[in-house]
C-alpha cells in the first residue's frame, strides 16, 4: 500500500503542530479586509477601498486595522474568469477512441483525439445540425467526429466535411458557417488537456500568448507523479477553502491521514494551534506561509500546491533512491486543480509529485492510491456538501458575515475569500450559463457514489473494477462447477462441497469489497 503510504505523508506537510496554545486576544484574529459584494448583482466595476476590516462585524473588540500588505487597492483590477485555461481531464484517464462529454464552467465541452493533427481537441458538446451531444459520437474510420443522431462528420477545425443527406450534386452546405462546430483552443499542459473557454475566433492562437501556469515539480523527470480526478458535490469556493485548510484533517479525515504529532497534545485527534499567514495577495492568487512548514500558493483560478520542506531521512526506513543518493532531499507536494463544473458541482484533479520511492509508486497501479484518496475524499464530503447549503442559506452567501474566523489557522481560507471578493466578483462568473442556485441534496449513497464520480472516468480504477467484477463471476461460476462436479461423479464430495462453499464466500466477499471501493463507502465519524 504504498500509494496509501505515500498520501499520507503527505498529509503532514499542512500540518504544523505548534504547541503554544490559540489566544483570542485582538492580535489573533486575521487582519484581512473583504470588499462587500452586493448580493444581488456581480459588479464588475472597480470596488472602492474599504476602510474597516472586520473579521466578525457583531463583536467591535474584534475589528482592528488591516495588514498593509492585505490592504484593499482602490483601482483593483477585475479577475476575468474567461481568460485563463482551465484544465479538463488528465491525458492517462482520456480514451483516444471515444469523445469524453465534460462540463467546465457551465460549459458542455467534448473533448476528442484528432488522429489526423495527432492532438487533443475540445469542441461545444453540441452538434450544429440539431444540437445532439457530440460526446455520445464516434470517431470514424478517417478520423472524423461523427455525430450519431445523423451522421455528420467534423474535422479536427470544426469544420464539417460530410453530411450524408445532402447530394453530391446539390448546393454545398458542408461548407456553410452554420455548418461548423465551436471550436475552444486547446493545449496539453504538465500531461493534462487544458482549454480556454471562448470560442471567439481571436482566442484561436492565445496559446501562443498565454500559457497555462508551469509547475516545476510536474515538469522534473526525478519526481514521479501520481494523477486522478473526481468530480464532487460541492462547488469550486468550497473546494479551495478545503484544500487550504491543514486544521481541519486530523478531525475530520481522522484514523486515514497521518498528521504530524503536537508535542503537547489536547486532544485524542491531535489539533493544535497552526501558524498560517499570507505573503503576497494579487489579482494572480496569494502565497501563504506555514513556517518551517513550506509554503502554499493558490494560482488563480485553478491552482493549490502545497510544498514540503525537505524530508530528513533519518535511516529509519529503507529508501533505496535515497540510499543511492544521500545528497538527494526528499521532497514531495500535492498539486491540486479544482475545476467549477456548475453552482455545487466541482471536479478535483489531484497530482502528487514525489522524487523518493519512485520505483515502487511506478510499480503499483493508480487503483489502489486511488482507494486511499477517495477515503479521504469520501469523509469530508458531506460535511462540505452540507456546509456549501448553510453558507448559501445565510444571507445569500455572504460568506464573512456568516462565518466566525478567529485563528490563523483559517489565514488561507480568509486570504482565498479576499481574492474572490476584491478581483473576481465574489464567486464564480457563470456568464448565465446556470441560475446559480444549489442542486438538491440528493440520497446520501448517490452523494458519496464513486463510480460515477470517479470510476468510469479513471482508466485505471475502470480496468481493476472489470478484473474483479469477471472475478467474482468466475467465482460463483466455479462454486457451481464444484457443486456440479460432486453431484455427477460422487467422488471427493466432501472436497468438492468445501470447494464450493469456499468460492462462494470469496465471491461474497469479492461483491463486498467491490461495493466498498467502487461504489460507496459511508463514513460515520461518531465511530471512528
Ligand atoms: S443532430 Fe447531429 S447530425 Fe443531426
Ligand atoms: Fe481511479
Amino acid at each position: 500500500m504504498e500509494g496509501l503510504r505515500a498520501s499520507s505523508d503527505l498529509s503532514s506537510i499542512h500540518i504544523p503542530n505548534s504547541t503554544r496554545k490559540t489566544q483570542f486576544t485582538r492580535h489573533k484574529f486575521l487582519n484581512f479586509q473583504f470588499n462587500p459584494v452586493p448580493t444581488s448583482t456581480l459588479s464588475r466595476k472597480t470596488q472602492s477601498k474599504s476602510k474597516l476590516f472586520t473579521a466578525m462585524p457583531s463583536s467591535p473588540s474584534f475589528v482592528s486595522k488591516p495588514e498593509p500588505e492585505l490592504e484593499a487597492d482602490s483601482r483593483a483590477e477585475k479577475f476575468d474568469w474567461y481568460a485563463h485555461w482551465y484544465p479538463v481531464m488528465p491525458v492517462c484517464d482520456l480514451d483516444k477512441r471515444a469523445p469524453r462529454a465534460k462540463k467546465v464552467m457551465g460549459l458542455d465541452i467534448v473533448v476528442w483525439w484528432d488522429k489526423n493533427e495527432s492532438s487533443w481537441r475540445v469542441f461545444k458538446d453540441a452538434c450544429p445540425h440539431r444540437l445532439a451531444p457530440l460526446s455520445e459520437g464516434r470517431i470514424d474510420q478517417w478520423g472524423r467526429l461523427q455525430c450519431v443522431y445523423h451522421g455528420w462528420c467534423f474535422n479536427g477545425s470544426g469544420n464539417c466535411n460530410f453530411i450524408p443527406q445532402a447530394p453530391p450534386d446539390g448546393p454545398p452546405v458542408c461548407r456553410s458557417k452554420r455548418a461548423c462546430v465551436a471550436v475552444y483552443p486547446s493545449t496539453v499542459h504538465h500531461d493534462i488537456v487544458w482549454f480556454w473557454p471562448d470560442t471567439d475566433p481571436q482566442y484561436k492562437d492565445i496559446i501562443l500568448k498565454k500559457q497555462p501556469p508551469f509547475i516545476p515539480e510536474l515538469d522534473d523527470p526525478s519526481y514521479i507523479k501520481i494523477t486522478g480526478s473526481r468530480d464532487l458535490p460541492y462547488g469550486y469556493e468550497v473546494m479551495i477553502e478545503n484544500l487550504m485548510d491543514p486544521a481541519h484533517v486530523p478531525y475530520a479525515h481522522y484514523g486515514i491521514m497521518r498528521t504530524r504529532k503536537p508535542k503537547v497534545k489536547v486532544d485524542r485527534e491531535g489539533g493544535s494551534p497552526v501558524e498560517l499567514s499570507i505573503k503576497k495577495l494579487d489579482i494572480d492568487g496569494f502565497v501563504g506561509d506555514q513556517g518551517q512548514f513550506g509554503v502554499n500558493k493558490f494560482i488563480a483560478p485553478c491552482i493549490t500546491c502545497a510544498h514540503s520542506s525537505p524530508v530528513i531521512d533519518h535511516g529509519d526506513s529503507a529508501i533505496a533512491d535515497a540510499e543511492k543518493q544521500p545528497s538527494m532531499q526528499r521532497r514531495a507536494g500535492l498539486i491540486f486543480f479544482s475545476i467549477p463544473i456548475s453552482p455545487g458541482n466541482s471536479r478535483l484533479i489531484w497530482v502528487i509529485p514525489i522524487n523518493f520511492r519512485v520505483w515502487i509508486n511506478k510499480v503499483v497501479p493508480r487503483f489502489i492510491n486511488h482507494w486511499a484518496v477517495n477515503k479521504v475524499l469520501d469523509s469530508d464530503l458531506y460535511l462540505l456538501h452540507l456546509e456549501e447549503r448553510k453558507i448559501m442559506e445565510n444571507e445569500s452567501s455572504n460568506w464573512q458575515k456568516a462565518c466566525f474566523v478567529p485563528t490563523k489557522s483559517d489565514a488561507f481560507v480568509v486570504g482565498f475569500r479576499k481574492w474572490l471578493h476584491k478581483y473576481a466578483g465574489g464567486q464564480v462568473d457563470w456568464r448565465g450559463n446556470h441560475g446559480g442556485a444549489l442542486p438538491p441534496t440528493p440520497p446520501r449513497e448517490q452523494l458519496l457514489d464513486r463510480y460515477w464520480s470517479h470510476v468510469v472516468n479513471c482508466s485505471s480504477c475502470n480496468s481493476a473494477y472489470k478484473g474483479f467484477s469477471a472475478l467474482e463471476v468466475i467465482l460463483q461460476f466455479a462454486s457451481l462447477a464444484f457443486i456440479g462436479i460432486a453431484g455427477a461423479t460422487k467422488h471427493k464430495t466432501k472436497t468438492m462441497v468445501a470447494m464450493a462453499v469456499v468460492c462462494f464466500a470469496c465471491s461474497k466477499w469479492l461483491n463486498q469489497f467491490i461495493y466498498k471501493n467502487f461504489h460507496f463507502h459511508d463514513y460515520d465519524h461518531a465511530f471512528r
